[in-house]
């Protein structure tokens, strides 16, 4: 058994990260059995459940999407705020019916949650059902784990708290064949004073180029049309592994492989360099949609949110995007009722979202984390006055992610076209260039190819349009 320890997982650079590949050469335990994954949280999630499915299925075991049916069930969580805790807690309610039902029923907690001391005590406590947990930086001992939670009937808890390491090769089942998801660094250093990611995730650690030219290559090969670069901060790319390589070199290299197109969040505005904005610019296989998350308009909040840029660099360097890379998107991320957070604070926040004019923003109320400095601030904007905020920034996000739409009204916009549409069963739905999403009207074997669709509609978060022949 390792327990986490949150002040294990905040320290840095104890140990050098280690470059290790996956190997498994283990029985096939799964065989005519099925499992079945549930992913909350970020992207970074979203592919490391295509990693525990590979690894599963290395094992024998297929998918299902019945809980009723599964040998295995898994939860990869998140942390990030409150509500993602309620909705796995709510959902280990319903699985504690269905191990009463099929008690050889294997359950387990995968994911940031699962680094976090005051999760794992309650599990211990109050879900004894719990089958297994299982930390982030060792999810790729799963099949070790599962095999032996088979064979004995007590509670697994393995959880590490450190810096990680890079573990390469690890099997994977991608969600589809046109856009893939590929990390290019792992953890987080930035120790945002809300953020509870750098103590779940560990260390900034960059992959070696060479594994991920060839990941991408690869994919190219296998007929993919899109890759996202995934990081809590690309921007970081290379700092702790190269003198002189970093994302905008990467970016090149990539870009050379003609993979149609690249993608990468989230950036960090800390790291942001002209050379990173000069490649966006200039390679046209990097799509030009920027992710940028700012947090607060206010330097005050800014500071206790420990976030290493005041409003006006941020101004600047967003104003530096949007002047060298021409059709950009820019969004963002922000959080309301930070501890401290004043009415004049927040108006400054509505100011900056006036001065950028963002295409569209995550915003999100202030969630205190397990052992962050914000946790240990007086919370001084109750919640009413949170939702209140919400709602007015949200209003004036929506007016102009309507703006930046009704732009694109009669354009021609390339679409990647990804699936059948949420809203219209007898549509398909896409992507353009720069990320908005669009419900076309087209045949369903377009789904997988990027194609030409005219805007006919234009919606605060959706575009509607008709494929041009
Ligand atoms: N690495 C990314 C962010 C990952 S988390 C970055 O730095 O940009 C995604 C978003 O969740 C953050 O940008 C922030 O806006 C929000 N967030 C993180 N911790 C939060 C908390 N404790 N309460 C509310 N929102 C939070
Ligand atoms: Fe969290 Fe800040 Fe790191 Fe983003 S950069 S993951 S917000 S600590
Ligand atoms: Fe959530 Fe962990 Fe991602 S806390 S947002 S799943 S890195």
């Amino acid at each position: 058994m390792n327990l986490p320890d949150m002040k294990n997982a905040k320290k840095r650079k104890e140990t050098k990260v280690e470059y290790k590949k996956h190997i498994y050469e283990g029985p096939l335990f799964g065989t005519n059995k099925k499992y079945y994954v549930r992913t909350y949280g970020c992207q970074m999630n979203v592919h490391d459940s295509e990693n525990i499915r590979g690894l599963l299925e290395s094992a024998g075991y297929t998918e299902s999407s019945d809980i009723k049916t599964s040998d295995v069930i898994i939860l990869n969580t998140c942390a990030i705020r409150e509500n993602a805790h309620d909705k796995v807690f709510g959902f280990l309610g319903v699985l504690n019916n269905l191990k009463k039902k099929n008690k050889n029923l294997i359950v387990g907690i995968c994911g940031c949650m699962a680094q976090e001391k005051s999760v794992v005590d309650k599990i211990m406590e109050k879900y004894k059902f719990v089958d297994f947990v299982c930390g982030t930086h060792n999810f790729n001992n799963l099949l070790n784990i599962i095999s032996e939670s088979v064979k004995s009937k007590n509670q697994q808890i393995e959880v590490y708290s450190y810096d990680g390491d890079v573990i390469e090769d690890i099997p994977v089942k991608k969600d589809n064949n046109y856009s893939a998801w590929v990390n290019i660094i792992l953890g987080c250093d930035k120790f945002c004073t809300y953020c509870i990611v750098p103590y779940t995730r560990g260390t900034e650690r960059s992959r070696k180029k060479e594994d991920i030219i060839l990941e991408v290559k690869n994919l190219v090969k296998e007929g993919y049309k899109e890759i996202t670069l995934l990081g809590q901060n690309v921007n970081a790319y290379g700092k702790d592994l190269y003198e002189d390589y970093n994302l905008a070199n990467l970016l090149e290299d990539i870009s050379e492989t003609k993979i149609e197109r690249i993608r990468f969040i989230t950036s960090h505005p800390w790291d942001f360099t002209d050379e990173m904005i000069d490649v966006i610019a200039s390679r046209d296989n990097v799509m030009p949609y920027i992710h940028l998350p700012v947090q607060s308009g206010s330097n005050k909040i800014l500071k206790l949110m420990n976030r290493r840029y005041t409003r006006e660099e941020y101004i600047t360097l967003y104003n530096k995007i949007r002047n060298k890379v021409k059709n950009s998107t820019v969004t963002t991320d922000i959080i309301v009722g930070f501890p401290g957070e004043t009415e004049n604070d927040f108006e400054e926040t509505l100011d900056l979202v006036n001065t950028c004019k963002f295409d569209g923003a995550f915003t999100f109320s202030f969630s205190p984390r397990e052992n962050t400095p914000a946790m240990f601030l007086k919370e001084t904007v109750d919640e009413e006055t949170k939702m209140d905020r919400l709602h007015r920034l949200n209003k004036l996000i929506n007016e102009y992610s309507n703006e930046s739409n009704k732009k694109l009204l009669g354009s021609i916009q390339k679409c990647l076209v990804t699936g059948i549409s949420e809203k219209d069963k007898n549509k398909v739905c896409g992507y353009t260039e720069n990320m908005k999403l669009v419900n076309i009207e087209a045949d369903e074997d377009t789904i997988g190819n990027i194609i030409d669709v005219k805007i006919t509609d234009t919606k605060s978060f959706s575009l509607d349009g008709i494929h041009v022949k």
